[in-house]
């Protein structure tokens, strides 16, 4: 069935941007892939491609070590790359980008060095406050925090359609919170939280916040100070960038104020067996050698997305959310978990009597790729009372016709159980 009559309000052209994708054009269990699991990880364009294999063909080298001409041009391509991530997400200096593995990494590289801190983490105990809806990278280094320093983990609330309690987050916020750790967008409700009033109520109490960046940055225009988020963490490879790269980016003041998180080579400005100094920013913060073909590879991912528009990809997605809401309800009964009024291209749901393992399994074997099971959010999912749902997440690539194939696929799986 063809349900594909909602005109596109927006100009893309996604045989063009389909054609970048190697892995778009192949079949899965004898069908056509449709991928919808890009809030795992995202599908890899040519270019991207084409930066990591350049990289070992022609410039492989080391960076910020060699007088010699590869160690040189890899050393420039790797610094241009982190001027391309300042521009792209506005930060005001390069210095205030620090490349992690990923995420997690830049979380756990915060959770670490912060108590450490005095100008950030101010006297004993305090709490670190979350949300209801954090992944476990956003709830786990935290807790872990917490045992190390004796501060408390407070955790806003949110209401039955995913969304943050307003005024419980403004109850929470007290002269003992150490810092606020929040999701731009959950990875399980595709809710957008309203972080740049909540930085504001945070800053008027003068409390930092790391933003959990890694499901936004791929889907909607995000600026950094003019959110005046002091940390914002996300990851390159659900943003058709290359795994194991990431970004922290991080007021210069604070990464200032913080000692280094991991010691090793490029952190340094001497050692001896007496005293150590540390680098300035950004190196700092990257001992050992880095991901280099990574980060020549995010370079690229950012100069694609760039080159369709990321405003384009957010109205795209967009329509993509609402065409696919409308016929996944059409399923009797199928629920949304997750109705936040605003919304990622993410859809979690349950079907009454299915398990969503099976419906996972079932949907493989007509070549549609989507996640089950709890999405690294396992406190969310009690919140709402079950123990895993299915989750359909779409990109820029994605099509109409794919969610009708989605849509055909379950009704299909409904009339088999
Ligand atoms: N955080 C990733 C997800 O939501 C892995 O699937």
């Amino acid at each position: 069935m063809n349900y594909a009559s909602t005109p596109l309000s927006v100009t893309i052209n996604i045989d063009e941007i389909r054609s970048h994708f190697p892995s778009l054009h192949q079949k899965v269990n004898g069908y056509p892939l449709v991928y919808f699991d890009n809030g795992a990880t995202s599908q890899k364009p040519d270019v991207v491609i084409e930066a990591v294999t350049q990289f070992y063909s022609q410039q492989n080298s080391n960076v910020h070590r060699g007088v010699h001409t590869l160690s040189q041009k890899a050393t420039d391509l790797f610094e241009e790359a982190r001027i391309t991530v300042q521009k792209f997400i506005n930060a005001k200096s390069s210095n205030e980008i620090i490349f992690t593995k990923g995420t997690t990494d830049s979380i756990n590289l915060i959770s670490s060095c912060i108590a450490h801190a005095p100008l950030l983490w101010r006297g004993e105990g305090g709490e670190v406050l979350i949300s209801t809806m954090e992944h476990h990278s956003n709830i786990v280094p935290w807790q872990m925090l917490c045992e190390e320093t004796g501060a408390l983990l407070k955790v806003i609330p949110i209401n039955d359609q995913g969304e943050i309690i307003w005024e419980e987050y403004l109850k929470l916020l007290s002269n003992k919170t150490k810092i606020v750790a929040i999701t731009h967008v959950s990875n399980t409700l595709g809710t957008i939280n309203p972080i740049k009033k909540m930085i504001d109520e945070a800053h008027k109490k003068n409390i930092p916040v790391l933003i959990d960046g890694a499901q936004a940055v791929p889907h909607m225009k995000v600026n950094v100070q003019d959110l005046d988020a002091d940390f914002y963490c996300f990851s390159a490879h659900k943003m058709v960038g290359p795994t194991g790269i990431g970004i922290l980016y991080g007021k210069e003041k604070w990464l200032n104020a913080m000692p280094p998180y991991q010691g090793g080579g490029s952190m340094i400005k001497s050692v001896s067996f007496e005293k150590t100094t540390y680098n300035d920013l950004p190196y700092k913060f990257e001992a050992g050698t880095p991901h280099i073909e990574g980060v020549l590879g995010l370079a690229k991912a950012i100069e694609f997305i760039n080159g369709i528009g990321i405003e384009n990809i957010q109205e795209y997605e967009h329509e993509l959310l609402a065409y696919a809401t409308k016929h996944l309800l059409e399923i009797e009964g199928l629920k949304i978990i997750g109705t936040a009024k605003e919304k990622a291209s993410v859809i979690s749901f349950v079907i009454e009597g299915i398990h969503a393992f099976d419906i996972g399994t079932l949907l493989d074997q007509m070549g549609i790729a989507v996640r089950t099971g709890h999405h690294c959010t396992q406190p969310l999912h009690e919140r709402f009372n079950i123990s895993s749902t299915v989750r359909a997440s779409f990109a820029f690539y994605n099509t109409f016709s794919e969610i009708d194939r989605l849509v055909d696929g379950l009704k299909r799986i409904k009339k088999m159980i």
